[in-house]
């Protein structure tokens, strides 16, 4: 029997906080106008002092797992693809299987920069498809706003806080996630890192002193490379699932700059509305910017059932990779099944030889 991995919820979590454009104005030498006209972003979402990558994860897997209609001790997996966990160790996944009760779950995270969701989904799937697990939570989630350099310009404007999961279970129908393209080249691994807190230069204070503690970014290469992988991406992805590109109904792009979107429409040959967009209210959430648009664009019909879109994200590392699926979407309310007559004899047999065996044994005492 082939298995598939279907997407049977989807939950979502952001920050109260919103930081607008004109607040980051009032903090560094930026303005509105730049931020909208170079990236598209209005607004981004900030964590309270209370709240953390976990906290945020947790309560979007709390709410896809409520849309599946999934029981925490029912699932098999918990995988968070972050690059802010609570701690270097233990991972965050642990916290998350703790907060929602997963009795029964494995838990890791997953790092892979801003594609680390694009990552999570693809091992999660193909685990199910192998039939090696039934049912895995995949979430991206972030704090980025305790990594920025709220004094640097260059990255402060872009980055915000949340969170998104999807709850994956396999099925005998055809449908879910089809297939990936993971890629990446470390090459570029300086255009992009946070320097410290790792073990290569652990914290010290002169490490603190040169705020390494914090992200940094060669912009401008990042988008060099953004608009090249998110085609090439793309285009290998839906040739892998055996498609062409008109076959696709949607695309949902990692949420990083709106002219790096704007770039892969054209090269792409595709329409900017076929693109989800919602960067311009949360900026670039990294792991969490995928399964937060395709949570609102779900949430407003705007993805049906039926429907072939792709996934695509890069950043850090350098890493890229798009997703194929093919949107089914939660299933009906599921009764537990009746039991065939023949399976109700088998087991009442089953159980009279069990009673015989022991009554036998009782009786040789
Ligand atoms: O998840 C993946 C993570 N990262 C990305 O996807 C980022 C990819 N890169 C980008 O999105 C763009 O490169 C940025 C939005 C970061 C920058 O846009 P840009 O058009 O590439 O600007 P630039 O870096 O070439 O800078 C142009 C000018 C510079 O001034 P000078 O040197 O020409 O005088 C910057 O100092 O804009 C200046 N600048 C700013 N000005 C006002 C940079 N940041 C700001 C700012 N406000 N926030």
């Amino acid at each position: 029997m082939t298995r598939y991995a279907h997407i049977t919820g989807w939950g979502h979590a952001v920050p109260d906080q919103v930081l607008t454009n004109d607040d980051l104005a009032r903090r560094v030498d930026t303005s509105d106008e730049w931020i909208r006209s170079r990236t598209g972003i209005r607004e981004r979402r900030i964590a309270a002092p209370g709240e953390y990558t976990s906290t945020l994860a947790t309560r979007a897997a709390a709410e896809a797992l409520r849309m599946a209609g999934v029981h925490p001790r029912d699932v098999d997996l918990i995988i968070v693809a972050t690059n802010t966990p609570d701690y270097i160790f233990p991972a965050t996944a642990a916290l998350v299987q703790d907060a929602l009760g997963a009795s029964k779950a494995g838990a890791f995270d997953l790092q892979a920069a801003c594609t680390g969701f694009v990552y999570a989904l693809t091992i999660a799937a193909d685990m199910i498809k192998a039939g090696g697990i039934h049912t895995a939570l995949v979430i991206g989630a972030e704090t980025l706003s305790r990594i920025v350099d709220w004094e640097d310009r260059n990255t402060c404007v872009l980055f915000g806080d949340g969170a998104g999961a999807f709850v994956l279970e396999a099925a005998e129908e055809p449908g879910g996630v089809i297939t990936s393209v993971l890629r990446a080249d470390g090459s570029g691994a300086e255009l992009l890192m946070l320097p410290t807190c790792g073990t290569r230069h652990p914290v010290s204070p002169k490490a603190l002193e040169e705020r390494l503690q914090y992200l940094r970014m060669n912009g401008r290469e990042v988008f060099r490379f953004a608009t090249r992988v998110m085609n090439s991406a793309t285009r290998e992805v839906v040739a892998k699932a055996g498609l062409s590109l008109e076959d696709i109904h949607w695309i949902a792009p990692h949420q990083a700059n709106r002219r790096i979107i704007e770039a892969a429409a054209k090269a792409l040959k595709r329409p900017l509305d076929d693109f989800l967009l919602n960067l311009d209210r949360y900026g670039n959430t990294s792991t969490a910017s995928i399964p937060l648009v395709i949570y609102e664009a779900a949430q407003e019909g705007r993805i049906q059932p039926g429907q072939y879109g792709v996934l695509v994200a890069f950043g850090a590392g350098l890493i890229w990779g798009a997703t194929l699926v093919q949107w089914t979407g939660p299933r009906p309310a599921r009764k537990p099944p009746r039991m065939a007559w023949h399976r109700r004899v088998a087991q009442v047999g089953s159980w009279m030889r069990r009673v015989r065996r022991q009554v036998e044994g009782l009786l040789a005492r």
